[in-house]
């Protein structure tokens, strides 16, 4: 008798641990990443090594993702969405692209990141946060004989014409931010108006919300507006570039994370969730200059990071420009109005 459940348990444990090894052998994500691509990479990379868990990782603009999101919504293939601007994600939280998910880790994060996912219903969270603004390459506006711009305003003047990228909002979520800061800053008539005056002096509109700084770092590119943090990143890279604070105020972004609904491998995007929560992980951000503030209280900053206290910032109004409607409205608006204007 004592034989015979020796043997039970033997094969018990047997099974169990067969079972184990195929499900980690199954064991994937599918993530879906709207962040500076090298950062993607080290999240991928990270989760790979910390749980054995397979990531397979595509990068797009946060714009992008939404819209592949809402595309395969019926047949979902993503199963978590991290990184990007937060405003579509509360938009996915809102059209149902999202589920719910209440992560031990909440305790360990700042308020805004609390309050982001508290307006989503707990579809999404904070996770790190930075403000908008623009970078110039000092080299290329002396050789121009440009002024030194250190307003939204200034970007109009005729002197900056072909001078100056932002990216289109509606691929990127910097641009949408870029979007909805300048109508909260300046009423929604006099918004356009500045966005119609501004596109005259736009030579492209990127597809993702850091080219245009990039391409100013490289010489390509004369201003770029962008978040701060990415304007920095070039800088301390050691191009020339200056970044600057707009002196009106300016806006800024709660990056987010969700899971996507329908999620097939729900357990592993739980575990990623929880996991790119800790400050241990947050905090690996400045190994790729990623400058955002972050989300977690005990993760690390660098000195070289904007300092938001000491920007003038607007009370961006996330829930109403990461609703559906109006970010449709204003996003259908800004194509209507200003980007079928000749140049
Ligand atoms: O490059 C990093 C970053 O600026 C993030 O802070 C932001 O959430 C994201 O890129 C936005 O990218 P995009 O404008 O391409 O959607």
């Amino acid at each position: 008798m004592k034989k015979t459940l020796t043997t039970l348990a033997a094969g018990v444990a047997l099974a169990a641990f067969a079972t184990m090894g195929a499900s980690a052998k199954t064991h994937k994500l599918t993530y879906y990443c709207s962040a500076q691509e090298d950062w993607c990479q080290l999240m991928a990379k990270g989760f790979e090594e910390a749980t054995g868990i397979k990531v397979n990782m595509t990068r797009k603009s946060s714009g992008e993702t939404f819209a592949q999101i809402k595309a395969e919504s019926a047949n979902p293939k993503g199963d978590i969405w991290w990184g990007g601007t937060g405003d579509p994600h509360l938009q996915a939280a809102e059209e149902d692209l999202t589920q719910p998910y209440d992560s031990p880790m909440r305790k360990e994060l700042l308020p805004w990141a609390i309050a982001q996912s508290e307006s989503a219903g707990n579809r999404t969270i904070g996770i790190y946060s930075g403000a908008l603004g623009y970078g110039y390459n000092t080299e290329l506006l002396k050789k121009n004989n440009l002024p030194e711009p250190k307003c939204w305003k200034d970007l109009l003047k005729p002197e900056y014409k072909g001078f100056i990228q932002m990216a289109n909002p509606n691929s990127s979520g910097t641009a949408y931010t870029t979007l909805a800061t300048i109508v909260q800053l300046f009423g929604e008539e006099k918004g356009f108006e500045f966005m119609k005056g501004l596109h005259k002096n736009i030579n492209n509109y990127t597809k993702s919300g850091s080219a245009p700084i990039k391409a100013a770092a490289r010489g390509e590119n004369t201003i770029g507006i962008v978040f701060m943090h990415d304007a920095v990143k070039q800088a301390v890279s050691g191009f020339p570039i200056k970044v600057v604070a707009p002196c009106e105020g300016t806006g800024y972004e709660i990056g987010s994370m969700s899971i996507i609904k329908g999620a097939r491998n729900l357990e592993a995007a739980k575990k990623f969730y929880d996991w790119a929560l800790t400050a241990d992980v947050q905090s690996r951000a400045l190994e790729v200059k990623a400058f955002q503030v972050m989300s977690n209280k005990n993760a690390k900053s660098s000195p070289a990071a904007p300092d938001l206290a000491s920007i003038k910032l607007i009370n961006y109004d996330f829930k109403k420009y990461g609703s559906s409607a109006e970010r449709k409205r204003l996003l259908k608006k800004w194509d209507d109005e200003v980007k079928v204007l000749p140049q």
